[in-house]
């Protein structure tokens, strides 16, 4: 799970160019696509599946009773397994949202739901109240930190962060000050949407269950890129989005232990999430299907459920070793440029797939400018990690991220683009 010594050897220079093949978009004249944290390509396999899906099998699902909505039914319901087993849950313990943001929400809405008295006694341990605390850590993607804010708000619980350094790096010897006895809820993520850095699951989780916390990871750059264990981690919840491993947009996950999900009231009420219902009241169905109100994204679980086959089919291992040897060309190229700041892990400690930086003097925007017109395409701005950024003493950065179908080739033609930005803007000499 740590990216210190990769478990399978990276892929080859041939397996990357052959994995290429498969993803139509990367067939661009001259692209250079380094953008895949903010959303990742998808393989022809994952179009077919959806396709295939919606000409031959598409109906609602859950709901009706001729033959079509029974196959659809099966389908959505297998495209569940894949996505289960690909994390090392159980089926029922998958909920399908609209991707992380939607997911992170449902907890922090439905534990905003237990706070104003909804649910029964089962409902108790998530009732905030004043003076109860939810910590999340400086370096949370806005979506894993204002859904929080405004759990706070609604419930006059205090919300804490748990620093960084200068570096990114958690400050563990805060964490152990900060998590305590009035900790209800420990948010945060597994891997920086920023820095590439990896966070101590494990150490996190170890404080959290010390103090009885619920903890919840944002698992949005962690589930694409490692071997992922719900059981090994020992969180009780977990947020991952499909577009960013090689599947659709529109469909995410929210992975929760049984007996923490059965006890969370629900969040969006509707069709399909109830047993019963009157003029004046409902009974709910348990997870899944208590958080999926309204038609679901059938289509888009295909897709997903494809792309997870997609990545088993290459092994996560082996992503896992590419992204490393991925990040490691990254960090080190642009570490030796001069006048470039490389933002998070120094070059050689883990980090997956991914690299920001700024250059100085230089506006994210400007930089990212220079790179477009060279055809490569990076993110640039903040990343919706505001805080982070302003810990670090930026505004904004220029994000290059690669994945499964990224080449040397590719990290070489950004390394050497980035060079002619600094030139062009002056920086050195
Ligand atoms: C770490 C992290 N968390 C949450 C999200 C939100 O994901 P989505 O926009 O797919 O809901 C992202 C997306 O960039 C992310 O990188």
């Amino acid at each position: 799970m740590t990216l210190t010594a990769p478990a399978a050897p990276a892929l080859s220079t041939d397996e990357v160019l052959a994995l290429r093949r498969d993803f139509p978009l990367l067939q661009r004249e001259g692209l250079v696509y380094l953008d895949s944290t903010a959303t990742s390509q998808r393989p022809r396999q994952v179009l077919d599946a959806e396709v295939a899906y919606v000409e031959h099998e598409h109906a609602a699902v859950h709901r009706g009773a001729h033959t079509l909505a029974a196959e659809a039914t099966e389908r959505f319901e297998e495209a569940r397994g894949t996505v289960a087993a690909f994390i090392g849950a159980d089926d029922d313990e998958v909920v399908w949202t609209s991707g992380a943001t939607a997911a992170l929400n449902l907890v922090a809405g439905a534990i905003g739901n237990a706070s104003a008295g909804r649910g029964g006694a089962e409902a108790d341990r998530f009732r905030l109240r004043e003076g109860d605390e939810v910590v999340v850590t400086e370096l949370e993607h806005h979506a894993d930190l204002v859904p929080w804010q405004e759990l706070a708000l609604r419930t006059g619980a205090t919300l804490r962060w748990i620093p960084v350094d200068d570096d990114g790096a958690l400050r563990m010897d805060e964490a152990a000050r900060i998590v305590g006895p009035r900790t209800r809820v420990l948010a945060f993520s597994h891997v920086s949407n920023v820095l590439g850095a990896v966070n101590p699951v494990a150490d996190l989780v170890a404080l959290a269950r010390e103090h009885g916390a619920l903890t919840v990871l944002d698992a949005c750059q962690s589930v694409p890129h490692l071997p992922f264990d719900v059981r090994t981690l020992g969180v009780d919840l977990v947020a991952f989005s499909g577009h960013k491993m090689l599947g659709p947009t529109g469909i995410g996950a929210l992975w929760g232990r049984r007996e923490v999900l059965n006890a969370l009231p629900p969040f969006l009420t509707g069709g399909s999430m109830i047993t019963t219902v009157t003029m004046e009241r409902s009974e709910y169905l348990p997870a899944p299907q208590r958080f999926e109100a309204g038609t679901q994204p059938t289509s888009q679980a295909i897709g997903l459920a494809e792309a997870v086959r997609y990545l088993q089919g290459v092994g996560m291992e082996r992503v896992a070793a590419h992204e490393a040897a991925i990040g490691d060309r990254l960090a080190e190229g642009l570490d030796a440029i001069d006048g470039v700041r490389l933002l998070g892990p120094r070059p050689g400690a883990p980090r997956v797939g991914l690299a920001s930086f700024v250059v100085d003097g230089v506006h994210a925007h400007d930089v990212g400018q220079v790179l477009d017109e060279a055809g490569v395409a990076v993110r640039v701005g903040h990343h919706c990690a505001q805080p982070l950024h302003r810990r670090l003493g930026v505004t904004a950065s220029t994000r290059a991220s690669g994945y499964v179908y990224t080449t040397e080739d590719e990290v070489d033609r950004f390394l050497e683009a980035t060079v002619q930005a600094v030139r062009f803007f002056g920086v050195r000499s």
